[in-house]
């Protein structure tokens, strides 16, 4: 399943803890999240999950392809990667008019593989979590 079917990927859940990045969304907005990536190369995985959902996979981008058997159907044509290179350490992708539904904790891990002057192909991990609040749709202006 999206989870675990990578084993390397799942090894470094272990030890990656960090404070999630806030991100607060009104309902029916576009949320932008950032992934971090690491160095200068082709991002051949993206795998975005979320805490308190089931099937947990929000998105699995692989093989050149986003992998929409995984995903789970609440996320399914909402979801948009936006670069496939990381030349500035991110990964940008976009989920489009979230909902209360989609409030969580997302875990955002993207594999890069590194250019190396020797032969050896070098594959690095990054694991970013992202905490997401959907408020209430916009219907007045907030007061100011
Ligand atoms: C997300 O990014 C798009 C363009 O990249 C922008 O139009 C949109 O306003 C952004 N959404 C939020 C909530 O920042
Ligand atoms: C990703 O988004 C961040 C924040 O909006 C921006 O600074 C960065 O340039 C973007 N990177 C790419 C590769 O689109």
């Amino acid at each position: 399943t999206c989870f675990c079917s990578f084993l390397i990927i799942c090894g470094i859940k272990k030890f990656v803890f960090a404070d999630p990045v806030k991100i607060t969304v009104k309902s029916g907005q576009d949320a932008n999240l950032t992934c971090r990536a690491a160095g200068n190369g082709k991002v051949s995985v993206v795998r975005l999950t979320r805490d308190n959902l089931k099937p947990n996979c929000v998105l699995l981008y692989r093989n050149d392809q986003i992998d929409e058997e995984q995903q789970n159907t609440q996320y399914l044509g909402r979801t948009k990667l936006h670069n496939f290179i990381s030349t500035d350490g991110k990964v940008n992708l976009t989920l489009n008019s979230v909902t209360e539904e989609d409030n969580g904790v997302y875990e955002c891990r993207v594999r890069t593989e590194i250019k190396s002057n020797t032969r050896r192909k070098r594959a690095a991990l990054e694991s970013t979590f992202i905490n997401l609040r959907v408020g209430a749709a916009q219907s007045d202006p907030p007061g100011e």
